[in-house]
């Protein structure tokens, strides 16, 4: 156990820095095991600053100091001080502008936590977000210093014959003793977080794109030689996002040049250096034999997301990390949009509401929450969040809604007009929506200062004298940690009318005189009373379309009335929500049964629905697939008081065992009519015919059928594409196959040799429901293929037995818990990054029966008893038992 407990950073403690560096030159002498880095500061007096120091403090970790200089002179050992964290120089001029030059040496080999300069097998690489240029060398690492970046690489030429850094390539040069050089320049003032840089054996994809004022703008994808086929998709998406940005934003790309550089060891997903992105493999590499639909989808979403960074992080950056949402938010939003775009915008909202509502919805409801804009920390990369990221894009969105497209893209322009250059605020984002539409958003603040998801209950009276139907809207925002009371939120719900011929009737609001058929009613008080009139017939009112808020919907509706909402509500999202509810209740009432010890019987109204759901004819093929889908185990827990996933589990196979029973034909017709034998076709049709293909699939490998076990056996040996090849193995691994082990092996052959699908492997008996699961993943971690240095292993064993198989990881004897406190335990030293975020299903302890929360808690003791316990570890665990 650490002595004194860690320290905790406030944001109100907030002070402008005290020095600024207007230049900063920086000369890597690059070595596997010990890199040399000179860095020259041009630095001066922040006159912002109110603080009276003449002392410099650069923060610092990991280094070792070779000396200092100022001016020029060589500081005596005197005339500095050196701490674990920081280097204090006593003296600096006050009036005038000054260089301090810093020498130290670092050891990349060494550095298994992959922050700041490491080791990708043998590719040298950096990674500074948030706070991982202070172990590259001394510095003012706050993104509120912006500073233009001179880097010059020397290294070996064979070792590394790639040597890359932001910006544009100066000059370069050869050297004695087989090395060489090159100097880069980004002319772009930038945060220390934005640094990057990469030396390797790389190969590398060239492409181009003109821009909307005609520059051409070079484009560069490098990876290792044995991937270079699988990049051009991610080329693709670049270019697709780059048009994009151009079209909805009228954003451009500053630089000559963009570079993307994968590396297979990355903490993250990818990250948005200026010029020179860094990427995890996972969101680069795609052949159709290698990556299922749903990877090359996320992959354009990825290299979307960080070239969107570029304006909305790089050119406008946060002012401190309390403010990462204002780049995060506004970022996942913008990839969002641009999915959807690209892909089925249906589709896009569900899977990402989904998301929130299993991930995030628990996040902001356990000992973790805290508000989009946190206002306390111990360690920051424990706020890279669901909550930051996924509900600060809710918020922007719901920005988007109150506005208006056009209304938002306004502010927008302002936003990035006003700030260009500068590290802002949250606040800095919202003004400039208020200016740019002349509206008053004090009160929608409040989100970004509110943590927890607010409960919406809403109760209906239809008045048939008066022809009118009034809508009661009640939020409740529950505590949480620190936050024991909330005021009211100012809340966006998108409304409509349906009448019971299906047809759509106008929202005429009593006080306004408005028509429409579709409504946002803005809910600010604690409660409040929508009147819509002129109704001669009861309508079914469909609330909060496509989620427009992250709140939890509180409304008595019965089975039939989901059903009508099912066939009838033209918008998409809601139309999906019905039949999830409708599911949700069915589930929820059988596992009442079973755990009353009733005996289980299918509800024929969901049998309808999902007849009437197979038999229609659809043609977003992807939302078909998802309409046909039940919900996942972990979003009914997320809707039970205590947990119970052996029930959970029983209730939602047996429904789904009904499902195949009841629509067995259909399903059946729906298999062939969609199989096709292709490979390298991505558009929506194809995409969709394999998700509506495997979903039936599933469904039918529940009938123990031995003809449906040789259709998946048949499409596990001549799948051209991973979609089919994985959704084949998984079903035959969850169905105790026949051909189990075989086809495990010989999908293990066949790949073992690419990363990434082996990743898939793992993840895949990682998440399996045959009761020997957990014993194949306990054999899995001593497998030659597993290594808990890469970060991607990691999560595909231990992070998907833990998150997303629910039923073997909280077995009742504790073994599922023994085994992640295990894992976090030695990814402390190794990795703490990675170690705090395995610690995610041990935190929702509260949620379970008492003897798992014993256990949970249990373990999470004897995490927070770990030997020199990383702050990282320590926040989690000790927030989570407080
Ligand atoms: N800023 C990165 C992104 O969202 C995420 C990241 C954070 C990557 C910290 C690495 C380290 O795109
Ligand atoms: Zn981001």
């Amino acid at each position: 156990m650490r002595d004194a407990s860690p320290q905790t950073i406030y944001l109100k403690d907030y002070k402008p820095p005290e020095y600024l560096i207007h230049d900063t030159d920086l000369n890597f002498t690059l070595d596997n095991e010990s890199t040399r880095v000179v860095a020259s500061l041009t630095m001066s007096r922040n006159p912002a600053s109110k603080a009276d120091d003449s002392a410099l403090t650069l923060l610092g970790e990991n280094l070792t100091l070779v000396g200092v200089q100022l001016n020029g002179d060589i500081l005596s050992t005197d005339r500095y001080l050196q701490t674990p964290e920081a280097l204090v120089i006593h003296d600096v001029p006050q009036h005038e502008k000054f260089v301090v030059t810093i020498e130290n040496t670092l050891n990349p080999k060494a550095n298994t936590a992959l922050e700041g300069l490491y080791l990708s097998k043998n590719m040298l690489c950096t990674q500074c977000e948030a706070e991982g240029f202070r172990k590259i060398t001394y510095y003012l690492d706050r993104p509120d210093v912006m500073s233009r970046f001179t880097t010059t690489l020397v290294g070996d030429k064979d070792k590394y014959p790639v040597l890359l850094s932001n910006g544009n390539k100066k000059a370069q040069g050869e050297l004695p003793d087989n090395k060489h050089w090159v100097t880069w320049e980004d002319p772009f003032n930038k945060p220390c977080y934005l640094f990057a840089l990469v030396a390797g054996q790389l190969e590398c994809v060239r492409d181009s794109f003109i821009t909307q004022s005609g520059r051409r703008i070079a484009l560069e994808i490098y990876v290792e030689a044995h991937d270079l086929d699988k990049c051009d998709h991610a080329m693709q998406s670049l270019k697709n996002a780059m048009s994009w940005d151009e079209k909805t934003y009228g954003l451009e790309y500053d630089l000559d040049l963009y570079m993307i550089v994968a590396v297979g060891h990355f903490n993250m997903g990818a990250m948005e250096n200026k010029g020179l992105n860094i990427f995890n493999t996972k969101f680069v590499l795609a052949r159709p034999d290698t990556a299922t639909d749903s990877d090359y989808e996320h992959i354009e979403g990825v290299i979307g997301h960080e070239y969107f960074h570029n304006w909305s992080g790089n050119r406008v950056t946060c002012r401190d990390w309390f403010q990462l949402s204002l780049k995060e938010g506004f970022t996942v939003f913008r990839d969002q949009e641009f999915t959807g775009d690209r892909t089925s915008k249906a589709v896009k909202r569900i899977e990402d509401v989904n998301a929130l509502r299993t991930r995030q919805f628990a996040e902001d409801a356990g000992p973790l929450a805290h508000p989009i804009r946190p206002d306390a920390y111990i360690e920051i990369n424990n706020f890279y969040t669901l909550t930051v990221y996924e509900k600060g894009a809710e918020v922007v969105r719901m920005l988007h809604t109150l506005l208006g497209p056009q209304g938002f893209r306004k502010g927008c322009d302002l936003y990035f007009q006003r700030h260009d250059g500068q590290a802002v605020t949250c606040d800095d984002f919202v003004n400039a929506m208020e200016a740019a539409n002349d509206v008053d958003l004090t009160q929608f603040r409040r989100w970004y200062s509110q943590a927890g998801t607010p409960v919406l209950t809403v109760s209906e009276h239809y008045d048939s004298d008066a022809q009118t139907l009034s809508l009661t809207l009640k939020q409740d925002n529950p505590p949480t940690p620190g936050q024991p009371r909330k005021e009211p939120l100012h809340i966006p719900i998108k409304t409509g009318l349906i009448l019971p011929d299906g047809n759509l009737a106008q929202c005429r609001l009593q006080g306004s005189d408005q028509v429409s058929h579709k409504i946002v009613l803005e809910l600010t008080d604690t409660e409040q009373t929508f009147v819509f009139e002129q109704l001669p017939q009861k309508p079914v009112i469909s609330l909060l379309r496509g989620f427009s808020a992250p709140v939890k919907l509180k409304m008595q509706r019965s089975l039939e009335e989901l059903a009508f909402l099912l066939s009838h509500d033209p918008d998409t999202f809601n139309r999906w929500e019905a039949g999830q509810l409708l599911a949700g209740r069915v589930i929820a009432e059988l596992v009442d049964d079973l755990q009353n010890g009733r005996s289980l019987e299918i509800n024929p109204v969901l049998i309808e629905a999902y007849l009437k759901i197979a038999q229609n004819c659809w043609l977003d093929l992807s939302y078909f697939a998802l309409l046909l889908s039940l919900p996942s185990e972990i979003y009914l827990a997320e809707q039970m008081p205590v947990i119970d996933v052996e029930a959970i589990h029983t209730a939602r196979e047996f429904v789904a065992c009904q499902i195949a029973k009841h629509l067995e034909d259909d399903l059946r017709g729906l298999y062939l009519d969609n199989h096709r034998d292709e490979s390298g076709c991505f558009d929506a049709k194809a995409i969709g015919r394999r998700r509506v293909k495997n979903v039936c699939l599933g469904y039918l490998s529940k009938l123990d059928d031995t003809e449906i076990q040789r259709w998946s056996l048949k499409q596990f040996d001549t799948a051209k594409n991973m979609t089919d090849q994985i959704a084949a193995l998984s079903v035959i691994v969850n169905t105790q196959h026949p051909a189990r082990a075989t086809c495990l092996d010989a999908f293990y052959r066949q790949w073992r040799d690419e990363a990434l699908v082996l990743d898939k492997w793992f993840a895949l008996q990682a998440t399996a429901s045959p009761p020997d699961t957990f014993d194949a993943v306990e054999r899995l971690l001593k497998h030659p293929d597993f290594d808990l240095k890469n970060p991607n292993r990691v999560r595909s064993l231990v992070g998907s037995f833990s998150q997303a198989n629910p039923l073997h990881f909280h077995a009742a004897n504790g073994q599922g818990y023994r085994f992640l406190a295990d894992r976090i335990i030695e990814l402390n030293t190794l990795n703490p990054q990675v170690a705090s975020r395995m610690i995610g299903a041990l935190t929702q302890w509260r949620r379970y029966d008492e003897a798992r929360q014993a256990l949970m808690k249990g373990e999470l003791e004897r995490i927070m008893s770990t030997e020199a316990i990383s702050k990282d570890v320590y926040e989690v665990a000790s927030k989570s038992l407080a």
